[in-house]
């Protein structure tokens, strides 16, 4: 099976955990599409969808899916996302799209992460995929430095700046055994506005694609 139809088997797949009368989180990315393009068929039942980009708001809105803000709910049953990588404990890092900021944002209002993945971003340590940041301007020489003292190679990701009017910095070279205690180090320096290492926003179950079928992993 090619890596969109896995892809697209893990979108539908998520519709089990969303619930009729409810609002639902909404995360970014190309398995994500599939998901809201499944989740227009039960629009009707939908209360609405909270977003976590620009994009995803637009593809909501193209299926006429309500869009609420985030300020407007005070938590989510669940939050259905993609992820760059996953591991063993359900820690991930996320921002490949650049959309990792509001993704956590609106993670953090979900009882539960639900991550929708195929297989290929199964890893066995975080970190072969180039961790990014979105970071404000003027820190980001200084964040390279503290990058390269940790063995890490930053480089500000060219041509890009998020819906929040920011750069991302992408790492390279991490071998990340102890996320949880790495995401709250990256967070104490200044001019961090959003590191992609979900580990306090770890996944709750990631529905992984396989040629096999979908396989739930609980975490
Ligand atoms: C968006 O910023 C990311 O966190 C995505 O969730 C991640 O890049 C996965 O994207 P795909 O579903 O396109 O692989």
């Amino acid at each position: 099976m090619e890596q969109d139809e896995l892809k697209a088997l893990v979108g539908r797949a998520a519709l089990q955990y969303v619930q009729p009368g409810q609002c639902v989180g909404v995360g970014t990315g190309s398995t994500v599409n599939h998901f809201i393009d499944a989740l227009a068929g039960i629009k009707a039942q939908l209360l609405g969808a909270v977003s976590s980009s620009e994009q995803s708001t637009a593809r909501l809105r193209a299926h006429g899916i309500r869009v609420l803000d985030a300020a407007d709910v005070d938590r989510l049953p669940v939050y259905i996302d993609g992820a760059d990588e996953i591991d063993a404990q359900g820690f991930m890092i996320k921002g490949g799209g650049a959309a990792l900021t509001r993704e956590k944002i609106v993670a953090d209002l979900a009882d539960r992460f639900v991550c929708i993945v195929d297989q290929s971003k199964q890893v066995p340590v975080l970190g072969r995929f180039p961790l990014p940041l979105e970071v404000v301007a003027m820190a980001a020489p200084q964040l390279v430095r503290h990058f390269a003292a940790l063995g890490g190679t930053a480089v500000l990701r060219a041509g890009v700046i998020t819906d929040n009017g920011h750069p991302i910095l992408d790492v390279r070279g991490l071998h990340i055994t102890d996320p949880l205690a790495l995401e709250l180090e990256i967070n104490q320096w200044p001019g961090v506005v959003t590191v992609g290492l979900f580990a306090r926003h770890r996944a709750s179950v990631c529905l992984l694609g396989t040629p096999g079928g979908v396989k739930t992993l609980v975490f």
